[in-house]
C-alpha cells in the first residue's frame, strides 16, 4: 500500500507522516517512510540544489525537471522494491506536489507535467493521498515559527502559495476516490487521530475487496 501526504507548506505533514509510520509499524506493518524531494542519496543531492537560496534564478521548468529526476531515482531505488516486498510506503509529498506547485503555482502546463511524471514514476500512482489543508498565510506563518530553515521554495509570494492550495482543491475534485482532505489547523494529536481513522478505513475497505 502506497500512501502519500500533500499540503501547503506549514501544514505539519512531516510530523503526521512520522506518527502514522510509527503507528503502522506498531501494528506489525513493514513501513518505509520517505519524503520528496529526497529519500535516496542521489535525490538528496538534487534536494540541496532545489532548496539553495543561492539558486534564485532557477526557472520553473528547471525546478520541475529536478523534482522529477529526484522522484525517478526514489521510485526505482526505494518505493517500488518496498511495495514489491509487501510493505507499506508513506511519502511526505509525491508527484501531486509538482502539479500543485509547478503547475498551478507557476503555471507550467499540467499536461506536460503529467507526461514527464508518467516517465519519472513509471506510472506509479498512490493508493491513498491525504491532503492536510491549511490557509496559505497561516501555513507560512507556522513554517516561519517552527524553527525550520527557510529555503528558496518557501520564499515564493503568498499569492503563489494561495494558487498552490487552490490547485490541490482542483485535484481533489478531479480524483475524489484517491484523496481525503483533513483540516491541518488543529492540534497534532487530534489531526493524527483523524489520519489514523482515514487510513484504517481505507485498509479495511481494501481487505474486504480482496476477500470477496
Ligand atoms: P518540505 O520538505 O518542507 O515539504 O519542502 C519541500 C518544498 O518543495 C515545498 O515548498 C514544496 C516544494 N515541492 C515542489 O514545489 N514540487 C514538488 O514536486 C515537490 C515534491 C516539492
Amino acid at each position: 500500500m502506497f500512501i502519500t501526504f500533500e499540503g501547503p507548506d506549514g501544514s505539519g505533514k512531516s510530523t503526521q507522516c512520522r506518527l502514522l509510520a510509527e503507528h503502522l509499524q506498531s501494528l506489525g506493518h513493514n513501513v518505509l517512510l520517505t519524503r520528496e524531494p529526497g529519500g535516496t542519496e542521489i535525490s538528496n543531492q538534487v534536494r540541496q540544489i532545489l532548496m539553495d537560496m543561492k539558486n534564485k534564478s532557477m526557472f520553473p521548468a528547471t525546478e520541475f525537471l529536478l523534482f522529477s529526476s529526484a522522484r525517478a531515482q526514489l521510485v526505482r531505488e526505494k518505493i517500488k522494491p518496498h511495495l514489491a516486498g509487501g510493505g507499506v510506503v508513506i511519502s511526505d509529498r509525491y508527484f501531486d506536489s509538482s502539479l500543485a506547485y509547478q503547475g498551478y503555482g507557476h503555471g507550467l502546463p499540467l499536461n506536460s507535467i503529467r507526461a514527464v511524471t508518467a516517465l519519472a514514476t513509471d506510472s506509479l500512482i498512490p493508493d491513498l493521498t491525504l491532503l492536510l489543508d491549511i490557509d496559505a498565510e497561516r501555513g507560512l506563518r507556522r513554517r516561519q515559527s517552527n524553527g525550520a530553515e527557510w529555503n528558496r521554495l518557501d520564499d515564493y509570494t503568498l499569492a503563489f502559495h494561495q494558487r498552490v492550495r487552490q490547485g490541490y482543491m482542483e485535484m481533489v475534485k478531479a480524483e475524489p476516490a484517491r484523496w481525503r482532505v483533513l483540516n491541518a489547523d488543529q492540534p497534532v494529536d487530534i489531526l493524527q487521530e483523524e489520519v489514523r481513522e482515514v487510513v484504517a478505513a481505507f485498509m479495511a475497505g481494501r481487505s474486504q475487496k480482496s476477500d470477496s
